[in-house]
């Protein structure tokens, strides 16, 4: 903003000090007019032979840039200076070329006798004309030369906090590698142990295996995940039955997903869990821990479209795009992190898009995901 507010400033200056300058070409342009007329006059006033005309010559010669046309009273024209050449003979231009003369500037009226008038009309010249334009120019090359600034500072940024994500994830998978597979042995030495209780262990494991899911999700977002053809209904089910286990019976699941049971989509599974368990986490947040989520799959041509409905507080219209913002939340122990996380999933990772198809506010909310069917490299 504030390199906008600057470029255009010192375009407004450039603008007004052009002006003046211009103001000033102007009138010598004039002047220049009226000495070629009065030269001119002397020129056609002198008897041959009487006096030197060799200054009154030079006064003539002198004007080269503006371009001018003498007419009579009746408008005929009898001279043409400093125009094109090649039409110098061509009348439907010269008219043109007086036409536009005579809107611009005043003529000079020359009194060759008392009774004899000619009227030498003239326009801007070349120099001066690329003078008018020049600020236009100056203004749109520091505009340019601004939007390239920005444009590079932006993705400069942008790359920064991609390579501090990047870092983050792997660094996270890195560091939690080495106690999953410690713990992952300790269990197996417990295992041997009769004295201990096989259902904990069961227990135990399924939080290993939990926490090697979530390992697996961090070392996918620092990498380049592979994307394979999927079934989806069966994906996302897994996701909801997962989920079920875990909130109030007052949760309800449409989990009919059994019309979509054929839908393939090309995704990254445990990436893709991830978004999809995101998504309930927030419909479930949204409603309080009460309430029915619904998951429907379209089938649209080129994409399948994933909706995730609740029956939540809903979302203002005005909050469609922040949410999905980092940092952006509502809720006390929210990171607001959860949907930039899945739409950079959805965006970045699988070429799809992400946002919220409708919400209203206390009835509730439905994001769609939209997927590529087939994969594009
Ligand atoms: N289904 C929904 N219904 C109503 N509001 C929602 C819904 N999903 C998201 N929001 C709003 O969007 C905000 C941002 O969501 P996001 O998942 O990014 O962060 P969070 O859930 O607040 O925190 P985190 O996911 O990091 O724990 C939420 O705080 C909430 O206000
Ligand atoms: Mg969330």
């Amino acid at each position: 903003m504030f390199l906008l507010v600057f470029g255009v400033l010192i375009g407004i200056l450039s603008l007004l000090y052009t002006n003046s300058l211009v103001n000033d070409l102007e009138k010598e342009e004039r002047k220049n007019v009226q000495l070629w007329a009065e030269g001119m006059k002397r020129l056609g006033q002198m008897e041959s032979g009487t006096g030197d005309i060799s200054i009154i010559l030079e006064v003539i010669k002198k004007n080269e840039t503006v371009p001018m046309i003498v007419v009579d009273e009746d408008d005929q024209i009898l001279f043409v200076k400093n125009l094109d050449t090649l039409r110098q003979n061509n009348e439907k231009y010269l008219r043109k070329q007086l036409e536009e003369m005579k809107l611009q500037n005043p003529p000079i009226i020359n009194y060759l006798t008392e009774d004899i008038k000619q009227y030498v009309y003239y326009k801007d010249s070349v120099l001066l004309k690329r003078l008018l334009y020049y600020p236009y120019i100056q203004l749109a090359i520091i505009l340019v030369f601004l939007w390239i600034a920005y444009y590079a500072f932006n993705s400069t940024r942008k790359a920064e906090q991609n390579q501090v994500w990047l870092g983050m994830a792997k660094e996270t998978a890195h560091q939690l590698g080495t106690p999953i597979s410690s713990l992952l042995a300790w269990v197996e030495l417990l295992s041997e142990d009769k004295q201990v209780q096989q259902n904990i262990l069961t227990e135990i494991r399924k939080d290993v295996s939990r926490l090697e899911i979530i390992a697996d999700r961090f070392s996918k977002i620092g990498s380049d995940p592979k994307l394979s053809e999927i079934l989806l209904a069966e994906q996302i089910l897994k996701t909801i039955a997962y989920m079920k286990l875990r909130v109030s019976s007052k949760v309800m699941f449409d989990d009919n997903l059994t019309q979509f049971k054929d839908f393939t989509c090309y995704i990254n599974p445990p990436l893709f869990d991830w978004v999809i368990e995101n998504l309930f986490k927030n419909a479930i947040d949204a409603m309080d821990g009460k309430g029915k989520i619904t998951v429907e799959v379209t089938d649209a041509n080129q994409f399948l479209y994933i909706d995730i409905s609740d029956t939540g507080k809903g979302i203002a219209k005005s909050h469609y795009k922040t949410i999905f913002n980092p940092g952006y939340t509502t809720k006390k122990r929210g990171w607001g992190l959860g949907l930039s996380l899945t739409k950079r999933i959805i965006e970045e990772y699988h070429k799809g898009r992400i946002f919220v198809k409708r919400s209203e506010v206390n009835k509730g909310t439905t994001f769609r995901i939209a997927l590529k069917k087939q994969h594009t490299a």
